[in-house]
Parts: structure tokens; sequence; C-alpha cells
């Protein structure tokens, strides 16, 4: 049997990829719930509809495939679009369109689909509170806003993304903090039973050790069953 982990915190936190690293450990998938508001705000933007257009989002969204792959691509509508969701202007239309209640919950719904199986590491804002409220690990992510932006711009120039200089970068982390943990639907919170781990001042193997050993018990329970 296998548990479900679940990682929420601010943008550019280091999630994705602790999720990543943990998964390989675990033989677990990364499920990065943020690249589905990321494909939605693309498509959106390359079909020309406002970021508030609430009902043309959602009937877009009715027929839209967004595929999340093991080996970590993004296919949105069959299109690999792993690097297009990246870019520094679909982040912040895609905090813009994950205000939308009914976009949530259209997300939300695949995402509780895709986890069902359980053995998954999903991260984004609302896994811990609303999407998967009975995962056996539950982790809120932080950073200072200085160490995400560093991080991001060195992930950016790292794939060959364009990117703006870490001031920018830091300011837009800033703008999308305050746009999602002050929304009216699912604002980015620390569940009650998520345990914090701030990774300001830590490697990306001592965060993801320190988590192994928080998911551990539940692990060797699972195991004994
Ligand atoms: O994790 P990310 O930076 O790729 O996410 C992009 C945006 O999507 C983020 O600013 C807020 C939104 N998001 C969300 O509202 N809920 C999630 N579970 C994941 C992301």
């Amino acid at each position: 049997m296998r548990i479900n982990i679940a990682i929420d915190g601010p943008s550019a936190a280091g999630k994705s990829t602790i999720a990543k690293e943990l998964c390989k450990k675990l033989g677990y998938v990364h499920l990065d719930t943020g690249a589905m508001y990321r494909c939605t705000a693309l498509k959106a933007l390359r079909k020309g509809l406002a970021m508030d257009d609430e009902a043309g989002v959602c009937r877009m969204l009715e027929d839209t495939v967004i595929e999340l792959t093991p080996d970590g691509k993004v296919f949105l509508d069959g299109e690999d679009v792993s690097k297009a969701i990246r870019e520094d202007d679909v982040s912040m239309r895609a905090s813009d369109v994950s205000k939308l209640q009914n976009v949530r919950r259209d997300l939300v719904k695949r995402q509780q689909e895709m986890a069902r199986a359980k053995g998954f590491i999903m991260d984004g804002r609302d896994i811990g509170t609303v999407v998967l409220t009975d995962a056996e690990v539950k982790i809120y992510m932080t950073a200072s806003a200085r160490a995400r932006a560093m991080r991001r711009y060195l992930q950016n120039v790292e794939n060959g993304i364009e990117t703006s200089d870490v001031e920018t970068l830091e300011a837009e982390i800033k703008a999308r903090d305050e746009q999602d943990m002050n929304r009216e639907f699912s604002p980015l919170r620390k569940a009650d039973d998520a345990i914090e781990i701030d990774t300001s001042d830590l490697t990306i193997e001592e965060v993801t050790e320190r988590i192994y050993e928080i998911a551990r018990p539940f692990l060797e329970a699972e195991e004994a069953k």
C-alpha cells in the first residue's frame, strides 16, 4: 500500500524540486498542480480570453486535456508545453485564473481523481486544505522571498527560459504571494495538521531527508499492512 504526500507553500519555495527528489527515493509519482493552472492560463491567453472571464474559461476547460507525465512533462491538448507554461508572464496569469471558483472546482476534481490510487506527491497551494485533506503527510514549505527569487532565476537560466533579473522576480513573487494568500476561494494557507519547513537555508538534500523522516512512520505502517 502507498500513501499520498501533500506539499503546499508559496511560489518558488522549492516544492516541485523536492517533490521530484522524494519521488525518485520512494518510487512515487509527482503531480504538479500549479502546472494545471498554468496550462489553463496559457490556453486562455492564446484564445484571447480575459483571466476574469469565469464562464469563458470554464467552457474552454470542458474540452481541454491536461496531462502530467511521470517524467515531468506537461501536455496541453497533446502539445508539449512544459517550457511555455514556465514563462514569467504565464505565472501571474495562472495566479489570476486560479482565483476563479469554478476553475478551481474543475481542476481540483481532476487532481482528486489523479491521486485516488495513492502513491503520489502532489504540490500546490490548497492540497492539504482542500484537494487531499486526508493525505497521510502534509508539508507546508516556505522560504524568504529573496531566496525564492534567486532560486527561480537560476532555474530559469538553467532551463533556457527567458528571465527577468532577481529584483524583478522577487517583486513578482511577492505580488503573487499576496494574491494567492488573499483570494476568496481556497487561499494559500497552512493546513492545521501540516508540518512547516523553512527551506531558506537548507539544501535540496536536507529538505528531502527531513520530509522522508516525517513520512517514514507512515510508509512503514503501510508496508506492514
Ligand atoms: O506552483 P505554481 O507557481 O506553478 O502555480 C502557479 C499559480 O497557480 C499560483 O500562483 C497559484 C495557482 N495555484 C493554485 O491556486 N492552487 C494550486 N494547487 C496550485 C497553483
